[in-house]
């Protein structure tokens, strides 16, 4: 083998290398790295470190106002939804409902909320009648069309009317389906989508308690 040779091996070999870490440290980055800094909604990718959250005030099912002070001195849960959806809906509130009575055996207070993204049909009685069914803790949140749009505007929320064509209220609403973890200061700390499970959530929440 001449020098030239052994030179032009040495820089393949140096290359191939190159490219094998490279290829290496990409695939780690994608598969530990990404999944837990961007928020993968319907059509939409949002990094985490852009700040979730922010100030707002909508009514409870009591009528009452609740602003984004009311998420301060304990943790809470929220949730973006609609009464009128027929499965992701009952399916994150009856988990959620799970990770209550979990919390609660290890007195931990969580305030679960849900906020809809269908003012127009979601009133307040109609929230609270469907939360009584998952849990009494649950607050629900309604507000008039803008303010829905604020405050999921702020949460990096993901919700579009799809209407049938022959009936006016008959629509499903498409929607992202994270469940937000905030601190007892109201900052947003971690996000859960709708595959995560009750245990997962619960075992956060018993590690991050006091973050
Ligand atoms: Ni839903």
């Amino acid at each position: 083998m001449t020098e030239t040779k052994k030179i032009s091996l040495l820089t393949i070999i140096i290359i191939t290398f190159s490219v094998i870490i490279a290829l290496l440290a990409a695939y780690i980055l994608l598969v530990y790295e990404l999944p837990s800094k961007k928020l993968a909604g319907q059509g939409t990718t949002i990094a985490v470190n852009d700040q979730i959250g922010g100030n707002f005030t909508l009514k409870d099912h009591n009528g009452d106002n609740f602003t984004s002070e009311n998420l301060k001195g304990q943790l809470s849960l929220i949730y973006f939804g609609f009464t009128f959806c027929p499965d992701i809906c009952p399916a994150s509130l009856e988990k959620l409902s799970r990770v209550l009575s979990a919390l609660e055996k290890y007195q931990i207070k969580v305030l679960p909320i849900f906020i809809s993204v269908d003012p127009n049909r979601d009133n307040i009685n109609i929230l609270k009648n469907y939360l009584m069914y998952f849990s009494p803790k649950f607050i629900g949140l309604t507000g008039t069309e803008d303010e829905i749009k604020h405050v999921a505007d702020l949460y990096k929320v993901y919700y579009n009317k799809v209407s049938s064509p022959n009936e006016v209220n008959d629509y499903m609403i498409d929607h992202t389906s994270f469940v937000y973890l905030l601190n007892k200061q109201g900052k947003c700390i971690k996000y859960f989508y709708s595959s995560s499970s009750a245990d997962e959530i619960i075992e956060y929440i018993r590690i991050h308690k006091n973050d």
